[in-house]
């Protein structure tokens, strides 16, 4: 046999080896990690196991704590996702207002029923899925400051095996074992934790499309909205008062949510101007198509930004979407103290300069923009 050939064999095998190799790493990688190839875009491999790669905040003081500053006008406003990414350790956010902000939530739960919590049968396994990672692995490793996980010492040999979350800061013990009601689930998630969650499906009617629904949630702090009056909506019909929404946002959302991969966790934030301090508004921050806009007083002092930190993730098991927001208040008198009051102004004439001039009606910009404007620039 020739030098040549025997050369070009040996190659040969060498190749034949390597691809065979490396066709059994791909296979031994997709048994440790099974995704559904649907949720896979462009090849990224995002991991299940993300969901338990949180970073301890170890030394976290809440009362110490200042509530993080969003600042996110723009001169113009244009009407886009604006979606960034973020891990799911920046999943939620906690400060010194915690304390206040979780009695009022309790309140607000015992007082108006399904207004702030509700749920469909079919999101029980997805509540029950977001439950037991939030109480059981979330909160204690992000921020073991607060809460610990505790060994049962009840009585009922049954109950023993399971263990409890301890919050150092209420004194109370949660379980990690979800309740028998997604209500109840929902109200114990409102209750611990100063953020809104959404929970979203695929609609199964099939004249929907694959389209996602509102299929249960906790919603203490709307702002200017009924959740209740959301619920089996496609995010196109939850948006319908948002001018501009079915025109600019509603295909790339659509297919953002029905393609967003497990793993890949993204934050918004959005802003408005708010002539109360009310947190739990279900009407009154926004003007509707054919509302009048009737002169108001405006009280400068109660007048505040508001902002919200959004995410959105899918759960691993369920496949469920979870939407969630924190809302930040920050009175107009600071935002002008701070040397922000010029920003702020432009912003409020942006509102009708960018891709949807009608959002200064949404929000309310017509009612309060020349007050606000006048003195944030005196
Ligand atoms: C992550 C993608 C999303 C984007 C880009 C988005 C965008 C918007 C925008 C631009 C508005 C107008 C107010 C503002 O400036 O924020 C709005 C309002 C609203 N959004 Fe979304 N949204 C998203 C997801 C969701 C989800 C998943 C839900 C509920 C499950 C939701 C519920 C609402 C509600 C209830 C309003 C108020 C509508 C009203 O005035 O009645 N959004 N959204």
């Amino acid at each position: 046999m020739s030098y040549e050939l025997r050369f070009s064999i040996s190659s040969l095998l060498i190749l034949i080896s390597v691809a065979w190799l490396y066709r059994r790493s791909l296979g031994n990688r997709k048994a440790e990690k099974p995704y559904p190839k649907s949720l896979l875009k462009n090849g990224e491999a995002f991991s299940e196991s993300l969901y338990y790669q949180i970073k301890p905040l170890r030394n976290f003081e809440w009362r110490n704590t200042n509530p993080i500053q969003i600042r996110p006008f723009k001169p113009k406003y244009h009407l886009t996702m604006a979606l960034e990414n973020t891990t799911i350790s920046e999943l939620l956010d906690v400060d010194k207002t915690y304390l206040d902000r979780i009695r009022l939530r309790r309140q607000l739960i015992k007082d108006h029923g399904n207004i702030v919590v509700d749920a469909n049968k079919k999101i029980a396994p997805a509540v029950s899925e977001f439950y037991t990672w939030m109480m059981g692995t979330y909160l204690p490793l992000r921020y073991p400051t607060m809460f610990q996980i505790v060994q049962n010492t009840s009585m009922v040999p049954k109950q023993r095996s399971q263990p409890l979350l301890t919050s150092l800061v209420t004194r109370e013990t949660i379980p990690i074992r979800p309740p028998s009601t997604a209500i109840e689930a929902l109200s114990l998630l409102g209750s611990h934790i100063d953020t809104e969650f959404l929970f979203l499906l695929p609609s199964s009617d099939p004249a929907d499309d694959g389209k996602y629904k509102l299929e249960g949630y906790v919603t203490c702090f709307p702002s200017g909205f009924d959740t209740r009056k959301k619920i089996n909506l496609t995010l196109a019909d939850i948006h319908t008062p948002v001018p501009g929404y079915a025109s600019k946002l509603e295909k790339s959302m659509d297919r953002f949510f029905a393609t967003l991969p497990v793993g890949k966790i993204v934050k918004r934030v959005n802003w408005s101007v708010t002539t109360n301090t009310d947190l739990f508004a279900l009407g009154g921050n926004h003007v509707y198509e054919g509302e009048d806009t009737k002169y108001e007083s405006i009280d400068l002092e109660k007048t505040v930004l508001r902002c919200e930190r959004q995410t959105l993730h899918r759960l691993p098991e369920s496949k469920a979407l979870v939407f969630a927001f924190k809302t930040f208040q920050y009175p107009i008198r600071q935002i002008k103290e701070e040397g922000n009051g010029e920003m702020l102004a432009a912003a409020i004439e942006g509102l009708s300069d960018g891709s949807v001039p009608r959002m200064a009606y949404y929000k309310r910009g017509v009612v309060w923009g020349n007050a606000v404007r006048e003195f944030l620039r005196s």
